[in-house]
């Protein structure tokens, strides 16, 4: 891993230097404005509901008129894909091993939302010689150039190279149900967290009711600011809705299958509240630094 820390620090510096030649910084800075927001969706458990609601959130956002792209990093089984009834043709693996570019491997998904595969090659970042890195660093800014959300959909955090993936990251969803095991692997999810300066938001699925939703968020808030002393954002809940499950045999997301069911108005308020929130990080929402830091916490 040391060499290709060292590999891909001097890949970024020597991208620095050649920009500072070229007299293109003012471009760079530009782009940087734009401030695409990445948002990393995990859980400490499985089958929590990450896929359907970063797909129906990438929906809503798309709706608000941003240009959106899911990025499917989980290798376990409901993947984006399914959910959104597309059927990837390349992913991530492709573009790492130089043979396709990220856009040839973007699928058009729901509502124009962009979906792009994850494949093997994205959690196994740390395995990358610096071709792949220059690869997937390269594949990362484009992405950022045509897009104003990114959202990544994980598998389970613990015990995983995920965990590594996504304590790098600044903004993070973690989601929990009211299922007491969901709720400790959570908390262990956060207490793994290795970096301090990411904002944690919890958004809390399939809960019965508006009262079990906000006991469910006390009690998981309670512990991690108490044993861990980590505040973690209240994003928001969505009920057990029988309407989501129909639409996941449909292969049609919810939020445009069923509008007005219990889940999509929770969806509306949870993507209205990441538009509002001004918490989220200007500089170091960007993808680059996000690698950079990976990359310095790995050697
Ligand atoms: N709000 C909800 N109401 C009812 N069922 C839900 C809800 N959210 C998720 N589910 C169920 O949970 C299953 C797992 O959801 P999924 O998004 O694939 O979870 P994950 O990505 O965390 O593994 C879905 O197939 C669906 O049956
Ligand atoms: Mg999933």
């Amino acid at each position: 891993m040391d060499d290709q820390a060292k590999a891909l620090r001097e890949m970024i510096e020597n991208a620095r230097m050649e920009r500072e030649k070229t007299g293109k910084v003012d471009l760079i800075s530009l782009k940087e404005n734009r401030n695409t927001r990445f948002i990393t969706i995990t859980s400490g458990k499985g089958g929590v509901g990450k896929t359907n609601i970063t797909l129906n959130l990438a929906i809503k956002l798309r709706k608000f008129g941003h240009r959106v792209t899911v990025i499917d990093a989980d290798l376990g089984l409901s993947n984006v894909d399914v959910v959104a009834g597309i059927l990837p043709k390349y992913s991530l693996y492709d573009v790492i091993r130089g043979e396709k570019s990220v856009v040839d491997v973007a699928e058009d998904g729901p509502a124009g939302v962009k979906i792009v595969s994850g494949g093997s090659g994205l959690l196994e970042l740390v395995d990358l010689d610096s071709f792949q890195l220059d690869m997937l660093l390269e594949a990362f800014e484009e992405l950022e150039r045509v897009s104003d959300y990114i959202l990544i959909d994980t598998g389970a955090g613990i015990n995983s190279s995920v965990l590594k993936f996504i304590s790098f990251a600044s903004d993070i969803i973690v989601v929990v149900t009211p299922d007491p095991a969901s709720i400790t692997d959570a908390y262990a999810l956060v207490k793994n967290i290795q970096s301090r300066e990411n904002n944690i938001s919890v958004i809390i699925n399939r809960a019965e009711s508006s009262k079990e939703a906000k006991e469910v968020y006390e009690k998981f808030t309670t512990a991690c600011d108490r044993f861990l002393k980590r505040k973690i954002k209240k994003l928001g809940f969505i009920l057990e809705d029988q309407n989501v499950i129909d639409s996941i045999k449909q292969q049609i997301p919810f939020i445009l299958k069923y509008p007005n069911s219990k889940a999509s108005r929770s969806i509306d308020l949870i993507a209205n509240s990441i538009e509002n929130s001004s918490e989220h990080i200007v500089e170091k929402s960007s993808f680059k630094s996000f690698l950079k830091a990976f990359v310095k916490g790995n050697s």
